[in-house]
């Protein structure tokens, strides 16, 4: 593969929205690592994805510690990227990496102590072969280690100069509240909580979203498309080598309930009506909220990020068209 050159008109059809009340925007599609980057992917696809990424303006790249399979291998990947042409563009990018969850064996590599998040933090730099990421998150709260001590270590990675940023991720609107509270007496403000939420999944809009908004903390949802259930991959049955039949992916088959591609068939009908793929329409629902900073979507081609990226061709949705939605739901 020839050494890459970004698309010279690869702002021109992105929104970037502010991340809650900070300095920084992020694109509305932002681009997630999680699978379809690991050792047991095909290199020459993933440059592909990454790359159209990059040209259509997704300035956001989202890696964690034990994204693959194996563990580490999606940042060791995203790396091998950054040296092939994309780090010429370093100032250009958001890359995040994260820990909080299984990494390796013994007491010290996984939850949420100082110990483990400064030596997974020094690891992943190690494999993406960076100086500094800009967001590091706190990947899950911790029952048992303070939370003093979590935020403490994010504090001390932001003055380190390794993250410039951080954020949390998957906690609860209790857990977040307190976890803002010590970053705030830190001194080193929340930027972004990300967390799960899609059409198929609300458990952050009681509580989560508006507490968010008003701390001024981003938002960023990310299985915004329920790992493909909200597209029209699974309404006729498991296609071979999609997620939910592979043995590496986290969608298990029996996820696919029958009740599930029902609502996803009545979604996909409302959806052609409005000239939009499910995927388009399930992303576009999400970024009608504008507490919604960024979607972090994956993608295992090239074809299905750019139906994803036509779903801000059309982001409104007449009152009509919501209720239809919920009706859906009920
Ligand atoms: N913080 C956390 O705890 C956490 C947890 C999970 C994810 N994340 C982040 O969020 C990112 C996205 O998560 P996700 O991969 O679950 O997101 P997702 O966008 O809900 O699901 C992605 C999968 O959906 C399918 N897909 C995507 N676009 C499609 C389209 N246009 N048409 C048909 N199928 C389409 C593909 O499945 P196939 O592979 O079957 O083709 C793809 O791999 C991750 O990469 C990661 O960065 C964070």
């Amino acid at each position: 593969m020839e050494y890459y050159k970004a698309d010279e008109r690869r702002y021109d059809g992105m929104i970037y929205r502010r991340c809650g009340r900070s300095g920084i925007l992020l694109p509305a599609i932002s681009l997630g690592l999680w699978h379809n980057f690991g050792s047991v992917d095909v290199f020459n696809d993933f440059i592909r994805i990454a790359h159209t990424a990059f040209d259509r303006g997704i300035t956001h790249f989202d890696l964690a510690n034990n994204y693959g399979p194996v563990y580490g291998s999606a940042e060791e990947n995203f790396g091998r990227i950054l040296k092939k042409g994309l780090g010429a563009y370093r100032d250009e990018l958001i890359i995040s990496t994260k820990a909080g969850y299984d990494m390796w064996p013994g007491p010290y590599g996984n939850w949420g102590s100082r110990k483990y998040l400064m030596a997974s933090l020094d690891q992943s730099l190690k494999r993406m072969g960076l100086d500094y990421v800009d967001i590091f998150y706190s990947h899950r709260p911790d029952p048992e280690t303070p939370i003093e001590e979590t935020m403490g270590a994010l504090a001390d990675i932001v003055r380190q100069g390794k993250a410039l940023y951080v954020g949390i991720s998957n906690y609860d609107a209790a857990q977040t509240r307190a976890a803002l509270e010590v970053l705030k007496e830190l001194r080193v403000p929340c930027l972004i909580h990300q967390a799960r939420y899609s059409m198929l999944d609300r458990w952050t809009e009681p509580d989560l979203l508006p507490l968010l908004a008003d701390e001024g903390v981003g938002m960023i949802a990310f299985s915004p498309l329920a790992q493909g259930l909200l597209t029209d991959k699974y309404l006729h049955g498991i296609p071979e080598n999609s997620r939910a039949a592979k043995e590496s992916g986290h969608l298990r088959r029996s996820q696919v309930t029958p009740e599930v591609v029902e609502k996803a068939r009545a979604l996909n009908r409302i959806a052609a009506r409005r000239g939009q793929t499910l995927a388009e329409m399930a992303l576009a629902w999400l970024l009608r909220d504008k507490r919604v900073t960024s979607v972090l979507v994956g993608a295992s081609s090239v074809e299905q990020l750019e139906d994803n990226l036509k779903a801000l061709d059309r982001l409104s949705f007449g009152a009509d068209e919501l209720d239809e939605i919920e009706n859906c739901f009920r």
